[in-house]
């Protein structure tokens, strides 16, 4: 079984392990976390995300990851994907961006959209297991009916990470997620089979990630 570790404390205390770090951070957009401020000013919102390790992959909205992480980062990025929803607010969409490292497309198929289109039967019978996966992802956001739903106010949805993880991690490469929520990253990469470790300030969230996987190692 692999190993989760959850460390409650600033990721910013800690020398982080090598590894390939998702991330969902905070958007600074004054969203209401239990206690961390999401209305940090640029300048101090910036800093935050400069202190992130590389490799990593980060989903945030477009104009931030065209305005901001570059800022942050000093460089610029391997890869974009769009992760495209129905929601019914005028945001529809999030990039995924890749800093450091790529995804390899080649590892995960995706579901054939058409089913009734003979090709697609075709391919299917040939033991075909899926179609090739493109440029912008349909995922639907966690909503508050969806199964895996946790107290958390912004979770991202498992299927999400599991494409992440199964087309950029290298095998047996430590995932790390250094803005921790509800614990996704540590949940699916525990499915996988791969050892994480996940830091999240705020303890009330940790405690919801202890209550959402089993065998997992909590430092406070
Ligand atoms: C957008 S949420 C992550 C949601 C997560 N992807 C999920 O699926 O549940 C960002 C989280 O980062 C945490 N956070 C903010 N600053 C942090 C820091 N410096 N170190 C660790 N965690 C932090 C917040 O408390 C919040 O829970």
């Amino acid at each position: 079984m692999s190993n989760v570790i959850i460390i409650n404390n600033d990721f910013r205390n800690h020398i982080i392990p090598a590894g390939l770090v998702i991330k969902d951070p905070p958007y600074n957009q004054g969203y209401a976390y239990n206690n961390y401020n999401d209305k940090l000013s640029e300048e101090d919102y910036i800093d935050l995300l400069s202190k992130i390790p590389r490799p990593c992959v980060i989903i945030h909205y477009p104009e931030e990851t065209i305005n901001i992480l570059p800022k942050a980062f000093n460089t610029k990025c391997e890869q974009v994907v769009s992760w495209v929803y129905n929601s019914n607010t005028g945001k529809q969409s999030r990039l995924i961006s890749w800093w450091g490292c790529k995804p390899d497309f080649k590892k995960v198929r995706q579901p054939y959209k058409n089913l009734n289109d003979k090709r697609i039967q075709q391919r299917i019978s040939e033991g075909k297991t899926g179609a090739k996966l493109y440029d912008w992802w349909e995922i639907d956001q966690v909503k508050n009916v969806s199964k895996e739903k946790t107290g958390h106010p912004c979770q991202i949805p498992e299927v999400l990470i599991e494409r992440i993880i199964l087309t950029t991690a290298e095998p047996n490469q430590l995932v790390i997620d250094v803005f921790g929520g509800s614990g996704t990253t540590a949940k699916v990469a525990q499915r996988l089979g791969f050892d994480s470790i996940t830091y999240e300030i705020d303890a009330h969230y940790c405690n919801i990630i202890n209550q959402r996987i089993s065998y997992c190692h909590t430092i406070c």
